[in-house]
């Protein structure tokens, strides 16, 4: 079975834990998973699984760690016909722009042929203090799809 590429962006570290926790989810129904925090473009393989948890930072903005890696897309277009993806956000439901980053970043990757496997999940920290819970009961279902 193929490896599911876990991204994450996150400024105080949420996202990183929920990834984290995703990935161990992941591997304990037989999955392997590679975890990166911010990565580059060229850190990742441009085709197989890829699962995108990001939050939103300023208004509706992506969090710095990924802001190069979603330049780099704009920059280079790459082909990401073979990409497959999962997208989870986290975000406040305080701000209009709830969660704004990952919808814009699942847009890019949508402009450049990447196909999104299941429903994005949006966590609002507002209904959950723990974000790991709902997103624990999301990987459950996602990796029913795969
Ligand atoms: C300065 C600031 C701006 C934020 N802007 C947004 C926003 O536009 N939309 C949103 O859904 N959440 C927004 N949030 C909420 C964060 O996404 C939320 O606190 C999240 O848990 C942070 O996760 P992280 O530690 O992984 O970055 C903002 C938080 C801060 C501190």
């Amino acid at each position: 079975m193929s490896t599911i590429t876990l991204i994450s962006g996150s400024t105080m570290g949420s996202a990183e834990y929920v990834a984290e926790h995703i990935a161990e989810i992941l591997e304990n129904h037989g999955f392997s998973t590679k975890v990166l925090h911010g990565p580059s473009l060229d850190d990742l393989p441009l085709e197989g699984l890829w699962l995108v948890v990001t939050s939103t930072h300023g208004a509706g903005d992506l969090p710095e760690n990924l802001q190069s890696f979603a330049d780099a897309i704009i920059q280079q277009h790459p082909d990401l016909s073979r990409v497959t993806f999962g997208a989870v956000g986290i975000g406040s439901s305080e701000y209009d722009t709830f969660c704004g980053a990952i919808r814009s970043l699942e847009q890019l990757l949508a402009d450049h042929k990447a196909k999104r496997i299941g429903d994005r999940l949006e966590i609002d920290i507002q209904q959950y203090e723990i974000p790991e819970d709902p997103a624990e009961e999301w990987v459950k279902e996602w990796a029913k799809l795969l």
